[in-house]
């Protein structure tokens, strides 16, 4: 067996063994994926007849060390299907590679989860977007400088070269944005640039993500998008506008205020959520 291949069997049997670790615990083999952004990790509290797992305890798993988030693995129902949700996710600024930060995606698909529900906070660029402001994510730019697919792949998984027609399932967007509207909870829809970080953008770069098309930008998502995609499952992802990203008016930004905005949506963004997944 060549080195390509071996690492191909690493990385399933890695999965397998992280996966087979945490249906110890289950009481159900889980629909859906969550990953919960900075500042949004509260969604995990409306979970029902939960266990909880911390990421340490789990085989092959990183710890989170990022600030607003827990680093804990929920399952349990939401609107009576049954759920895996990440409080914490890993980010590629905090020095994890692109493969660590989506592992948690091939895990969940791993435990039966076909769909992912995706959430972030995030610059809006567009000048229609206030801060505290919902987005829906239409499609995505990577402009991260890394791809998570890159290296061997293993076709069991997913093809070498897979489709990026509709990374963002279309029915699931659609259905978001009418109940949005039932609920008269504001929304856009837009395109997610995802960015390296950690550094905030420049008013140049600004201008420039405006100008090739995206809506709001933010340092997550992206990845584990991909790897979704690769893996076939249905993505629903939503941003939080935090602050507004035009260049004329730009204040400086510090953190507290992108998880004081979070958390002010926090409960808005969870009743979208939990009536998505009742009527999807
Ligand atoms: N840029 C990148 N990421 C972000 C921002 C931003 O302005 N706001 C929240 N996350």
């Amino acid at each position: 067996m060549g080195d390509k291949d071996k690492q191909k069997m690493i990385l399933k049997s890695k999965i397998e063994e992280s996966a087979g670790y945490i249906r110890k615990f289950l009481r159900g083999s889980p629909e859906i994926g969550i990953i919960l952004g900075t500042g949004l990790g509260n969604l995990a509290a409306q979970i029902q007849e939960k266990i909880e797992i911390d990421y340490g305890q789990i085989p092959n798993f990183t710890v989170s060390t990022s600030i607003g988030h827990r680093g804990v693995l929920v399952a349990g129902k939401v609107s009576g299907r049954q759920v895996i949700a990440m409080e914490g996710r890993f980010h590629y600024y905090e020095g994890y590679t692109m493969q660590e930060v989506t592992y948690p995606v091939r895990v969940m698909k791993a435990l039966g989860a076909n769909t992912l529900i995706v959430s972030n906070a995030a610059g809006g660029m567009n000048p229609d977007y206030e801060s505290g402001d919902l987005m829906i994510i239409s499609d995505h730019i990577n402009l991260m400088g890394d791809n998570p697919l890159r290296g061997p792949n293993d076709d069991s998984l997913g093809p070498r070269f897979p489709d990026m027609i509709e990374p963002y399932n279309d029915k699931l967007a659609r259905l978001a944005e009418s109940i949005a509207k039932q609920l008269k909870i504001k929304v856009h829809k837009g395109v997610y640039v995802g960015v390296a970080g950690p550094n905030l953008e420049t008013r140049a770069e600004y201008r420039f993500l405006r100008n090739i098309g995206a809506d709001a930008v933010g340092m997550s998502t992206v990845p584990e998008v991909i790897v979704a995609v690769h893996m076939g499952m249905k993505v629903l992802g939503i941003s939080c506008i935090t602050d507004e990203c035009i260049p004329e008016t730009l204040k400086p930004l510090d953190i507290e205020k992108v998880l004081a905005v979070a958390k002010k949506s926090e409960p808005v963004l969870s009743k979208l959520v939990m009536e998505v997944i009742k009527q999807m």
